[in-house]
Formats: structure tokens, C-alpha cells, sequence
């Protein structure tokens, strides 16, 4: 099945169409060869690819996932069935290619451990090859931490204003922009300050986006959910997670825009899910913007430790890999129950 996507908001609208969420397979080379040290497996460029193919190649993958966010080397490898280039076989099965566009993010001068993503030199051309190649949507991820202090106002100011840039560009360029501010949720933090800060981000990453002319119809939000931070005494729970969650994309994310798709953010696999189907159905048919998921880890960790880099483990790992993508789909319809694990 191929999609016929004529403009930026079908592209957007198809990326989050009832019961479908992105994979975020874009690991950087480091990072992926950090997954690859926990299974005792060294990070090559084939086994990059090797890796990468399994997914691709999970049989009916297609049916729970919309598109994928790939890295640029693994953009350019190719299908180890047909030898056919990631960004056209995935496009034969209506599953949109998508690219990471962001260079990482590094020290923000000035600060007390704060960053700022970079990437903007060279990026208008960097999407122009990109868009040739197949890409659809694009990613860039911000990065915000909590501490007693931060993050401070110029850390929020300078990731905004660095995030509309790259959508404006992306826009451009006929590419659907990923807008990810990811609030971290290491720390000791509650809930409170995770909603306080989550909010003031959003508010700020709009308004830049206002001004800088992004078409909101034609981009998709990827934000983290408003949680306890992971070393808080007493961390909420998957209803508390839920309805602070939706209050604060209520306030703070505009109707216009066609979804929102969630990172998991070092969740467990569970609590990603459930959370996601909690929101739905505090929601239900009621709702500003489509609510899924874009997940990493919570949709590849089970495959990764299933496969161990071995070839006789490949139908393993793409059974648990399309486990995690079928339930995250019925909790993107708020149809998911635990007792389906
Ligand atoms: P996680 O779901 O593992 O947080 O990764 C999503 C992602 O793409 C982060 O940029």
C-alpha cells in the first residue's frame, strides 16, 4: 500500500491517523552502539543495518506504524530483502520515511549544565539532499533538565528559538517538522514542578513558532509527559501521570496542530503504554489533537534483548517488537488493558 500525501498537514494528519504511532530509530552511531554494548554485540555498520532490517522487515509492521525516524546512515543502507533504499521500500508499504536532522545537543554557554541542540549550519541544504532522498518529516530534539535551578529562562528561550528555526526550514523544504522539547525526567523532582516547567516550555516553543511563522497544521509536536521525576520520594501514578498530562497540553498546545506523539523518555516499556492509553481515554472522541506515540526505547527495548545480535533470534525479536507496536496502537485508541501483556 502506498500513501498519497499531496501536502505538509496529510503528511502530518497521516503520521498520527487513529491507531498508528512513529518508531524513532534514529539513534545517532554513539548511541545505538551504547543499546548494542548491552547485548554484548559490536556496533558495525552492517549490524547497524542488520538491526534496522529486522524492524523493517517485522511482518505487518505497517498496520500499527505510520513512519520512522531514521539517521542518516541508515537512510542511505538498503533493504536486506530487496536491496531496494530505506526511504522507497518503506514508502511501498505506506510507512513514511522520516529523518533526524538535529547535531546532537552540546553545553549551553553560560550555564550551569544546560544544553542547546545544534545543527542549524548547513541545515537548509542538509534537507534538500534529505527530501530528494525520500524524507517526509524531520526531527529535532531539544533538551531541558530540572534541577533546583534550572532550567533558566535563556536555556528555554535559545532551545525555542533554535526548534522554530529548524520547522520553519523544514516547512521550506516540503518536510513535515517533528518539534521535540524533551523536559528530562532524571531528578528528584514531583510532578508539580515536571507540569510547572513542561508548560512554560510548551508556551514559549509556540510562541517562537508564531513568530517565526510555522504552520502548525503542518507539524507535529513530540513532547515528554508530565511525570514524577525518576528519583522523586513518592513518584505519581499512571492516573496522576494522565490527567496532569492532559491538563497541561490543554493549556498549552494549540488546537491547529495534527497530533501529538510522545517520546518515552527511559519509561518502562508498561508505563509507556499505559500512560498513553490513560490519556486517551480521559480524552476520549473529544479531542483537540490526535494523542501517540513516537517511542524508541519503549517500542525496541524487548526486540533488542530478544535479538542479541543473532540471526537465529530475528523472528523472536520481531515478535516482540510487534507486540510493543500493536499495544501502543490499542493505547493510542485508548483500547489497551495490562491484562493484554
Ligand atoms: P525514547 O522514546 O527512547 O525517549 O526516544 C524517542 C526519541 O526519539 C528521542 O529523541
Amino acid at each position: 500500500m502506498s500513501l498519497n500525501l499531496n501536502n505538509l498537514n496529510e503528511v502530518a494528519e497521516a503520521m498520527v491517523a487513529p491507531g498508528k504511532g512513529i518508531l524513532a530509530a534514529d539513534e545517532s552511531t554513539g548511541t545505538i552502539g551504547k543499546r548494542f554494548d548491552q547485548i554484548d554485540t559490536e556496533s558495525t555498520e552492517q549490524t547497524r543495518n542488520a538491526y534496522r532490517d529486522l524492524l523493517f522487515s517485522s511482518d505487518g509492521f505497517e498496520e500499527y506504524i505510520s513512519g520512522v525516524i531514521m539517521y542518516d546512515e541508515t537512510l542511505r543502507q538498503s533493504s536486506l530483502k530487496d536491496n531496494s533504499p530505506y526511504p522507497e521500500y518503506l514508502t511501498s508499504l505506506g510507512v513514511i520515511p522520516g529523518i533526524k536532522v538535529d547535531a546532537g545537543a552540546h553545553s549551553l554557554a553560560g550555564t550551569e549544565d544546560e544544553k542547546i541542540t545544534s545543527g542549524l549550519d548547513g541545515l537548509d541544504e542538509r534537507l534538500k539532499e534529505y527530501r530528494e532522498l525520500g524524507a517526509r518529516f524531520a526531527k529535532w530534539r531539544a533538551v531541558i533538565n530540572i534541577t533546583a535551578t534550572n532550567p533558566s529562562d535563556y536555556c528555554i528561550q535559545t532551545n525555542a528559538h533554535a526548534l522554530a528555526r529548524y520547522a520553519a526550514l523544514c516547512q521550506a523544504n516540503d518536510i513535515v517538522p517533528i518539534v521535540e522539547p524533551e523536559i528530562l525526567m532524571d531528578g528528584e523532582h514531583d510532578i508539580e514542578d515536571s507540569f510547572v516547567v513542561t508548560e512554560e516550555v510548551l508556551r514559549t516553543v509556540f510562541n517562537e513558532l508564531y513568530t517565526q511563522g510555522v504552520q502548525l497544521e503542518e507539524m507535529i509536536l513530540k513532547p515528554n509527559m508530565v511525570l514524577s521525576g525518576y528519583d522523586s520520594q513518592e513518584r505519581a501514578g499512571v492516573d496522576e501521570v494522565a490527567s496532569a498530562t492532559v491538563q497541561c497540553f490543554l493549556r498549552s498546545v494549540p488546537a491547529a496542530v495534527p497530533g501529538i506523539a510522545f517520546l518515552s523518555g527511559g519509561q518502562s516499556d508498561e508505563d509507556a503504554t499505559a500512560h498513553l492509553n490513560a490519556m486517551n481515554q480521559i480524552l476520549g472522541d473529544n479531542k483537540p489533537w490526535n494523542l501517540s506515540f513516537s517511542y524508541g526505547r519503549a517500542l525496541q527495548q524487548p526486540a533488542l534483548k530478544a535479538w542479541q545480535g543473532k540471526d537465529e533470534n530475528v523472528t523472536k525479536a520481531q515478535d516482540a517488537f510487534l507486540k510493543r507496536a500493536k499495544l501502543n496502537s490499542l493505547a493510542s485508541l485508548g483500547k489497551y488493558s495490562s491484562d493484554q501483556e
